[in-house]
């Protein structure tokens, strides 16, 4: 098949059959529908939430059900009758049958053999092997670099103590240089990673238009071929980094831990990929949200214990990853609903998150909160985040030096939302940073 002509026929398969079903739909009022076609629920997703919720704990919509309920997603995520979609793999079976046929064979993050894709016993085995470099101590360790990147970078701001876009400035900057860093990915090509993620956010999404999918394919295509030679250069000559000693491990030969050279790429992608995408939300959002509430940031100011605790706060009301799929394993029940094998449920972690019968007055932003730990935000069961302790570290540093350094930063317009559903965050935050503090007597 012509590249060109089967680019459209996959994008027509994968995202302009839900998007025709989807804008009928939303028309009709179905929820799902409307959250893939209705562009106001990506700018402010509140109300949606609260319209699945009123619906009841499983809602049925034309694309699969729905849930906003914190013990349903809890325990979907948990669930041994369900399992991890991946991509194309819910469409009707012939439609199914053309999207292989047109598809290339690019990493994707929703493709086997990423993780999130993959169910035991192959993610026991991939989990396994990440698992055995991404140790607890090796994490812990990081805090420190953590600590030093988040200086460097304030020390940059500093000298220029006007109005800046700080997604741009310090929130991107800092989780692209700690993943750098642990995956040995040389300075010089940290701005090229940047704008092959930017281009592949959306790749989480379901309804892409034609120009998105084409940018996201583009993105793809650039983060595949520097990946592919970024690990061949760490295997000629390995460095004392996370990723050459993954590349030892997968390739040492024990069964326990081996992993082929597209399972190894897909996973030193989804790692590498998962670890500046939606940490970059978690400060971006922590920055707007306090300045937005400045008694709260008062409070962290008089008792910086509280951080840690802001940080799952800001993770809970929110949260970087809105939404998560599983798939039926078979005929099961779901709060008391019957659903079918095959039949697709999204959890909207981000909704959850908000659930009145876990977290009392759930709208309200209180740092000071004792069960905000209780979010969804990192999800649950097998595919929690891997990165999660180094994303809480990533929080609490990054954003702690952050108005440590700026006492009197401020917000200096509206800012600009990320164009994507599921990863949720500012693409652009304008702030008046003020004078530094000189970090001699910050502390
Ligand atoms: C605030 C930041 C982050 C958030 C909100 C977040 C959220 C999530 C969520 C919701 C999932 C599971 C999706 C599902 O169940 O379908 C996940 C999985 C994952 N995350 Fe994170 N993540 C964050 C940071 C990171 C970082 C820093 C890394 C890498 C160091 C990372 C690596 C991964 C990986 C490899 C998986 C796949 C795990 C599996 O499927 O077994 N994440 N993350």
């Amino acid at each position: 098949m012509e590249i060109a002509f089967k680019q459209r026929l996959h994008w027509l398969v994968l995202h302009g059959f839900v998007r025709g079903v989807a804008s009928f739909g939303a028309r009709r009022g179905d929820l799902q529908a409307r959250l893939i076609a209705d562009p106001s629920i990506k700018a402010d997703p509140v109300p949606f939430y609260e319209e699945v919720r009123a619906r009841g704990p499983l809602v049925r919509s034309r694309i699969g059900y729905l849930t906003a309920d914190h013990a349903v997603g809890n325990e979907l995520l948990r669930s041994d009758d369900f399992r991890v979609l991946s991509l194309g793999s819910n469409l009707p079976a012939a439609t199914r049958w053309l999207e292989r046929r047109a598809r290339d064979d690019l990493l994707h993050p929703l493709r086997p053999p990423s993780l999130l894709a993959v169910e035991p016993p192959d993610h026991t085995r991939y989990r396994k092997t990440v698992s055995s470099v991404f140790t607890p101590r090796a994490v812990a360790a990081l805090r420190e670099g953590v600590e030093q990147t988040a200086s460097s970078l304030l020390d940059q701001l500093s000298n220029e103590p006007g109005v800046v876009d700080i997604v741009d400035r310090y929130c991107s900057q800092l989780p692209v240089a700690i993943i750098s860093d642990i995956l040995g990915v040389p300075h010089a090509d940290r701005r090229n990673i940047l704008q092959f993620g930017e281009f592949a956010a959306p790749s989480l999404d379901l309804g892409l238009t034609w120009p998105q999918y084409r940018r996201v394919q583009r993105g793809l295509a650039g983060f595949n071929f520097w990946l592919d030679e970024h690990l061949r250069q760490l295997r000629r000559s390995p460095g004392d980094d996370l990723m050459s000693q993954l590349i030892q491990t997968a390739e040492s030969g024990s069964q326990e831990t081996y992993l082929d050279k597209s399972e190894l790429l897909a996973i030193a992608g989804l790692v590498l990929a998962a670890g500046f995408e939606t940490t970059v939300n978690l400060l971006g959002n922590g920055i707007r949200m306090l300045l937005d509430a400045p008694e709260q940031l008062h409070t962290l100011r008089e008792r910086p214990q509280l951080w840690a605790g802001a940080v799952e706060e800001i993770l809970r009301l929110e949260s970087p990853v809105q939404l998560t799929a599983r798939v039926a394993l078979h005929d099961t029940e779901v709060a008391g609903r019957a659903v079918r094998a095959g039949e697709l449920v999204i959890v909207y972690v981000a909704a959850a998150n908000r659930d009145p019968a876990v977290f009392a007055d759930p709208n309200r932003f209180d740092i000071e909160r004792d069960n905000a730990g209780k979010h969804l935000a990192f999800s649950g069961g097998r595919h929690f985040c891997l990165g999660a302790a180094l994303a809480r570290a990533q929080g609490e540093v990054g954003l702690r030096a952050f108005f440590d350094r700026f006492p009197e930063v401020r917000a200096a317009g509206a800012g600009c939302r990320r164009d994507t559903r599921v990863l949720h965050g500012w693409s652009t935050l304008p702030v008046a940073l003020g004078p530094a503090r000189s970090m001699t007597h910050a502390r």
